[in-house]
């Protein structure tokens, strides 16, 4: 594994070295998860489209799988000019110094993805990638992987079934608090490492969407998957502040352009990804799924809501506030758009409400 991470990084270098001889602006765009993810179909989409755009002035190169950095170093090679461009989960800001972004880590706050898209690109979205400007950092947009479902070699039905296994998290302190609260004992590991982690025993389960799941081959190591829809994982994609700040204006313009390309594809596609993940799995058969009823979830609900109030001084009351009334107001909209007569209903939003598994 070392061996493969330090052969790719000699062949990263020799790639760049022959752009950058040739003139050519070089981004390498590296993250954890695999090609065939909401990110990672987003990340090549991004690339086509720049490079296209920037009529061959930009190379995008795609560094998936952890290849070139694992969660943390992918933040401080950012940081350092290592590489340009990233799209790390929502969860592993907070220690960069931003625990806002942690407000999407809060479990059962998004009701649907149509609540999540207006407040990622309204005001609290805004506020959140301000707090990036002083560590070197552009926030330039939110992905959508999905929501998260559990995993473990036991059945979790009741909140309680959760009680003394060992839960995989990723490096944020609500997603510590929630598995506190379920009684579990909460590990924090690098996304690369959670297999091994899963298949020798190290850790009893986890969560993640769909899609990470299964194409990490996590169904080969979990007999016991729950639809909880307990929270949610995205992505903010960043670019390295002083590079993205010293590029020539018309070249940031194509790349903004080819950014909003990529996102409205990545949202697009995202639940459907996970959705055709969820079918995978129950054809491979080696994982048991099983979906909450509603009193199961109002049982989870109990024991995980209050950890909203909890963290309020940490994200903000203000950001929790706010997505709190989005909800409601999605919420809203959406039950008067339902008792309107079928011929004056809008056609369905893409983003409606996550299908109920
Ligand atoms: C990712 O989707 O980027 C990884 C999520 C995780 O670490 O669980």
């Amino acid at each position: 594994m070392k061996l493969r991470a330090i052969a790719m990084f000699v062949l990263a270098i020799g790639i760049s070295s022959a752009a950058q001889a040739a003139g050519e602006i070089i981004i390498k765009f590296s993250h954890v998860v695999a090609p065939d993810t909401p990110k990672g179909q987003a990340a090549e989409r991004f690339k086509q489209v720049a490079e296209k755009l920037t009529k061959g002035k930009v190379k995008v190169e795609v560094y998936p799988n952890s290849q070139l950095y694992k969660d943390r170093e992918e933040i401080e090679a950012l940081q350092s000019g290592a590489v340009q461009m990233l799209a790390p989960s929502l969860s592993k800001f907070g220690p960069m110094g931003a625990p806002e972004f942690q407000l999407f880590d809060l479990p059962y706050l998004f009701p649907n993805q149509e609540t999540l898209h207006r407040v990622m690109d309204g005001d609290v979205g805004k506020k959140l990638f301000a707090k990036l400007d002083t560590k070197g950092v552009t926030g330039l947009t939110f992905w959508d992987n999905g929501f998260k479902q559990m995993s473990s070699n036991k059945p979790m039905h009741a909140a309680a079934d959760l009680k003394g296994l060992k839960m995989r998290i990723q490096s944020s302190k609500v997603l510590n608090a929630q598995m506190k609260a379920l009684g579990a004992n909460p590990q924090v590991m690098a996304f690369s490492e959670v297999y091994t982690a899963l298949q020798q025993g190290v850790v009893d389960g986890t969560e993640n969407p769909v899609s990470n799941f299964y194409t990490q081959k996590m169904h080969e190591v979990q007999k016991h998957m729950t639809i909880s829809n307990h929270g949610y994982l995205g992505y903010a994609v960043i670019v390295n502040k002083n590079f993205w700040d010293g590029l020539p204006a018309d070249v940031r313009t194509s790349l903004t352009q080819a950014m909003k390309e990529a996102t409205a594809f990545e949202r697009d596609v995202a639940q459907k990804d996970n959705d055709d993940a969820l079918a995978q799995v129950i054809a491979a058969k080696s994982t048991t799924v099983y979906t909450l009823t509603a009193a199961e979830r109002a049982d989870w609900q109990k024991v995980l809501l209050p950890i909203q109030k909890d963290f309020e001084s940490v994200i903000g009351a203000d950001l929790i506030l706010s997505a709190n009334a989005t909800a409601a107001q999605v919420a809203k909209e959406q039950a008067d758009a339902a008792s309107k007569p079928a011929a004056s209903k809008p056609a369905a939003s893409k983003t409606a409400a996550p299908a109920k598994k």
